[in-house]
């Protein structure tokens, strides 16, 4: 597939690095594609670097890989995309009474927020609940670590969980777009634990069932 992923932090590299591995083409929205500094990521992927009009351009499936206060102006600049997958990686961080938590929940959820600004979208969110390092590479985990995703499309949700297979995920719908509610302070439970109460970051979560 072409998938445009929008940013090239720690989330976009991550997903750059695991889905080109899979052997899909990658193109990478970013605000400053000639930057030798992408060389390297570029180089390993065989990503080409655009700004983000370009990248999602014709593009199978559209990963948001932003900081949650950058999503509306860049969502702004791409139009409606009527019908395209979104997959909705982001979390609504910010500092929440003196520490990090997110800005929006139990009535409402970043996913939902995204679904509101590209109404004619298919807004999948999901690979907000663990650390980049996990969806770069996931391998040597002695279980295959679930992904949950909310979304109300149920053919967008099929090719995320595709996407999320190659990643080493064991893919998992939620439901609704609305259960990003669930899945945003899942993702700030990992951050806690990672960040917060010393766990690290070489970790994810998984699905246990006995059939
Ligand atoms: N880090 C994690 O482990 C992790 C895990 C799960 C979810 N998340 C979520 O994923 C999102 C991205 O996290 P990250 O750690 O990858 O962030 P990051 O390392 O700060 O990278 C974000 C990228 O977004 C682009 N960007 C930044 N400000 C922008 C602006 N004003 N307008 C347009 N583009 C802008 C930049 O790419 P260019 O300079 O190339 O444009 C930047 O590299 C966040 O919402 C985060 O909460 C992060």
């Amino acid at each position: 597939m072409d998938i445009a992923i929008l940013g090239t932090g720690n989330v976009g590299t991550a997903l750059a690095t695991g889905w080109a591995r899979a052997g899909h083409r990658i193109r990478l929205g970013t605000r400053r594609p000639a930057d030798p500094a992408l060389a390297p990521l570029l180089a390993a992927t065989g990503a080409q670097a655009m700004a983000a009009t370009a990248a999602v351009d014709g593009a199978d499936a559209i990963a948001l890989a932003l900081p949650w206060a950058a999503v509306p102006a860049v969502l702004a600049e791409l139009g409606e995309l009527a019908g395209r997958l979104l997959i909705d990686c982001t979390n609504p961080l910010g500092m929440v009474n003196g520490q990090l938590g997110l800005l929006i929940g139990h009535d409402d959820s970043g996913g939902e927020e995204v679904q509101a600004l590209v109404p004619a979208a298919h807004v999948v969110k999901t690979l907000n609940q663990v650390g980049a390092e996990m969806m770069a590479d996931n391998a040597a985990l002695p279980h295959r670590p679930v992904m949950f995703m909310a979304g109300n499309d149920d053919g967008a949700k099929a090719v995320t969980a595709g996407l999320l297979a190659d990643l080493g995920f064991d893919p998992l719908d939620a439901g609704p777009i609305s259960t990003a509610r669930l899945l945003e302070p899942f993702g700030m439970m990992w951050i806690h634990q990672a960040l917060l109460r010393g766990k690290g970051r070489d970790w994810a979560f998984a699905a246990v069932a006995s059939a």
